[in-house]
């Protein structure tokens, strides 16, 4: 009990150590219905986690070494992608944000592994397209067992990499670091 606690308040402080402010989303939710036209297909929250939880079997891994970690959540990080997306991914870079987005597939799914300084899974996060989303993405946090802890428009993800907007929200591993 006292441990739940301690834990909520320790991510809190977590939130707000990464710089980022959580939880200022804008309300334009609720694409109007009126015409019962044909928009984008809503966004399947379960399915997506299936594939989340096969990223080790399922993505390719873009990065040759882990490295430390941007998100102060873990000690190193992989990013793993669908491996149709991989060359769209590793033509970005992340010291030379450009403009215009990357021609991912509909179905990219970009997958930071969280390493604890064993080397143990700890967590990830989570990027996939959402039509409905101002930025273009649906965010998600994920513990260890692979379950998500916080999606949708996530606060301070979408703070943080508004950073790389002009490249599309995402990136991109560093040239000497390719897989
Ligand atoms: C402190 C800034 C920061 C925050 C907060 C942040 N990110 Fe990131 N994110 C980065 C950086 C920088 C990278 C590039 C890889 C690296 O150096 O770790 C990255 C990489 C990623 C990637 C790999 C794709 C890419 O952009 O290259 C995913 C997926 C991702 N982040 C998802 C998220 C999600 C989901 C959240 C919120 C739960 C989040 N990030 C919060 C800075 C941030």
């Amino acid at each position: 009990m006292l441990r739940s606690i301690v834990h909520g308040t320790l991510m809190m402080a977590l939130a707000l150590a990464v710089g980022c402010d959580p939880g200022s989303d804008s309300q334009e939710g609720g694409s109007s219905t009126s015409d019962g036209g044909s928009e984008a297909p809503a966004l399947d929250e379960d399915e997506l986690t299936d594939r989340i939880a096969a990223y080790a079997e399922d993505l390719t891994r873009a990065n040759a070494m882990s490295r430390p970690s941007a998100h102060g959540l873990a000690a190193t990080v992989n990013v793993h992608v669908t491996p149709i997306d991989l060359a769209a991914y590793l033509g970005l870079d992340p010291a030379q944000v450009a403009t215009g987005s990357p021609e991912f597939s509909p179905a990219v799914l970009l997958v930071k592994e969280h390493l604890d300084a064993d080397g143990a899974v700890s967590g990830l996060t989570a990027m996939a397209p959402d039509a409905a989303s101002p930025n273009g993405w649906w965010w998600a946090r994920l513990g260890a067992d692979l379950r998500i802890v916080e999606s949708g428009q996530v606060g301070y993800c979408v703070s943080c990499h508004s950073e790389v907007q002009t490249q599309g929200w995402v990136y991109g591993v560093a040239a000497d670091n390719r897989n």
